[in-house]
């Protein structure tokens, strides 16, 4: 089985993918971390992210693993990961990895920007994640201060404007919910039930039902 989920920034898509995988026992892949590891090797080098050459080259030698997730985890490289994902040589030189993936055995749980629509089309379910901007701002600066980082409300909610805009706006693989996808919205759902809306959409879709 191959679960797609898609959505923008701190709309709880990750921590649902996280938690479908354990509850069926699947692997799971957060693209954004390819994205963010490209973008991290960009600025080590000294370069900027939307130095297309330097993000090129640098998804281009794409290794898996190369950092800790806790190195990825900023916003500084959030933004910078937006930038170089917009490449489309960068997205292209990534797409390989993500399709091997996607093949793993028993099955997948992949979140990002573009999976139902690029990476796997083919996709057995497809849930958009999504909430009002308001709202991931205000988690996203829960999350941020969890981690002991400075953070001001309104540049947050800058921020998450700003990447979703681009994100919507590129003209390669833009953020946007594929026609056979299910909409989650979290606006209102703490994580715990968005996860078990999560698995209502996967058990109806499964069982030819509708969800709920
Ligand atoms: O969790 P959050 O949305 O903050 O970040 P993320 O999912 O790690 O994604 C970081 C950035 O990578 C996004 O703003 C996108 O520009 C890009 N990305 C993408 O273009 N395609 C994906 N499949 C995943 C992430």
């Amino acid at each position: 089985m191959i679960i797609a989920i898609d959505g923008p920034a701190a709309s709880g898509k990750g921590t649902i993918a996280k938690r479908l995988a354990v509850h069926y026992g699947l692997r799971h892949l957060d693209s954004g971390l390819l994205y963010r590891g490209v973008a991290k090797a960009v600025i080590e080098r000294g370069r900027d992210p939307g130095d297309r050459d330097a993000a090129i080259a640098a998804a281009r030698a794409f290794e898996p693993g190369r950092y800790p997730e806790s190195a990825l985890k900023g916003d500084d490289v959030a933004k910078a990961a937006s930038r170089v994902a917009a490449i489309p040589e960068v997205r292209e030189a990534l797409i390989a990895f993500q399709r091997g993936f996607a093949r793993s055995k028993p099955g997948v749980v992949i979140d990002g920007r573009d999976i139902a629509t690029v990476i796997a089309p083919d996709a057995d379910v497809k849930i958009f994640v999504t909430a009002t901007p308001q709202e991931r701002a205000r988690r996203r600066l829960l999350e941020l201060q969890g981690r002991g980082e400075p953070a001001d409300e309104a540049a947050v909610l800058a921020d998450i404007l700003a990447r979703d805009e681009r994100d919507t706006r590129r003209t390669v693989a833009p953020l946007t919910q594929a026609p056979d996808a299910h909409l989650l919205d979290t606006t209102y759902l703490a994580i715990d039930a968005a996860v078990r809306a999560a698995i209502d959409i996967v058990e109806a879709v499964r069982t030819g039902r509708k969800p709920a």
